[in-house]
């Protein structure tokens, strides 16, 4: 790999142990994807927050990196943590847990890294623009941010977007590379949405189809995985997606399908310069139908757990929960799980106030899939295609998916699952 001299000076140690060691994962890693050289990235997003996913060995290497003068030169934030930083006793989380946690959360900050945590860093102060070179970790903001906004980046792991982070450059293949942003199958769905079982919980603008978009998400994602490279989708037929849409697509999406980018047409920013290519598969309305039902593992299990917010819930999603929740109570636990940024909004509003006279639970900084309460729980009711896929796989519950107003209806006891 051709590295210029800044690179070359941080590689020799010029600039402390820990830029050298994150310049030598960059370069192991270019050697591995063929890159010719590094590019300046401007924004970073690191995952593998949680003290759940990173244990003891993980947490030494952060202090490592902060011991040997790691300091991130670019905008950099953090994908959520296990738990609400401030406010974990209200979410049941071990106070062992808890102080681990809090040391993983100061190392990043000793590196002057952002700590807001979010897995919808677009959405709090983290948002790149059209063609910007960046280093995200986090599956679905990674989707969202190749594809909606137009931003490149490959799916980082945790030690290198930190590395990224301690360098400012990524090695330049993959998602960086013209060639390998063209779409490579084009995916027509029929017919567009129109079924009103599934988008009933359409408000006038169409902002809350969330539920329908992660199945098609996942019905697209699997007819993806079939195939032997890794394909880049042009889809046609859907007219309209919200920012909320989209990124319970981008979620389901790089769940099932392993993806890091797709081009929808009359949508997304690339699809415009991009032509659809002649192989075509088709996705049936029927065949989003049946990746709902395949959600819904557990269709007449008691719901014991609701949540709402994977990936984290918006400012309007908050808003139009708050309508729904206006002098009702919950009758189980309902965690709404958001970034912190966002929650002040929602406090300035006044929603959380209503939200909170519910009994519902504002999970800050976490989600339901990374916070430790595998086997708390029995059967999960939610929105989010994603989330189903986590909840079964890592915390062993089990999943009724519906849409965002039903989820909350199952929350006040108004549901099928009571
Ligand atoms: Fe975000 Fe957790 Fe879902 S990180 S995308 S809310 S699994």
């Amino acid at each position: 790999m051709e590295l210029n001299s800044e690179q070359l000076a941080m590689l020799n140690g010029e600039h402390g142990s820990a830029a050298r060691k994150a310049m030598e994962i960059l370069t192991a890693l270019g050697e591995i994807y063929g890159a010719v050289d590094m590019v300046p990235v401007s924004s970073v997003q690191i995952a593998g927050v949680s003290y759940d996913n990173l244990g003891e060995a993980g947490l030494q290497f952060l202090f490592e990196m902060a011991d040997g003068g790691g300091k991130a030169r670019v905008l950099t934030t953090l994908n959520p943590a296990g738990m609400d930083v401030d406010n974990w006793e209200a979410l049941g989380i071990d106070p062992l847990f808890a102080e681990n946690q809090k040391r993983v959360i100061e190392a990043f900050e000793r590196m002057g890294v952002v700590t807001t945590c979010t897995c919808t860093p677009y959405l709090s102060g983290n948002l790149p623009h059209y063609g910007e070179h960046i280093a995200w970790a986090e599956s679905s903001a990674v989707c969202y941010a190749n594809s909606v906004i137009g931003a490149r980046t490959n799916r980082e792991g945790g030690p290198s977007a930190l590395a990224a982070a301690l360098t400012g450059f990524t090695p330049r293949y993959g998602m960086h590379l013209d060639e390998d942003r063209s779409p490579t199958v084009t995916v027509e769905i029929a017919p567009t949405p129109a079924n009103p079982s599934l988008t009933e919980d359409v408000r006038g603008d169409g902002s809350l189809r969330t539920m329908w978009f992660g199945a098609l998400g996942k019905a697209i994602g699997e007819k993806l995985q079939g195939s032997e490279k890794k394909q880049v989708s042009y889809i046609e037929g859907i007219e309209s997606a919200s920012l909320e849409e989209l990124k319970s697509f981008c979620a389901s999406l790089a769940t099932y399908g392993g993806t890091a980018l797709f081009h929808m047409g009359g949508i997304t920013p690339e699809a415009a310069v991009m032509t659809p290519p002649e192989q075509t598969i088709r996705v049936t309305q029927a065949e989003v139908e049946s990746a709902q039902r395949s959600l819904g593992e557990a269709p007449s299990a008691k719901v014991d757990f609701v949540s709402l917010g994977c990936p984290h819930l918006s400012i309007n999603e908050i808003a139009h929960l708050a309508e729904l929740l206006d002098g009702k109570r919950v009758v189980k636990e309902f965690w709404i799980t958001t970034a912190r940024p966002t929650k002040h909004i929602a406090d300035r509003m006044g929603y959380t106030k209503i939200i909170e006279s519910s009994g519902a639970t504002f999970a800050v900084d976490t989600c339901c899939v990374v916070a430790p309460i595998k086997g708390r729980f029995h059967t999960l009711a939610t929105d989010s295609a994603k989330a189903c896929y986590y909840a079964t796989g890592k915390n062993n519950f089990k999943t009724r998916i519906m849409p965002f107003d039903d989820v909350v209806r199952e929350a006040v006891g108004e549901g099928p699952g009571n």
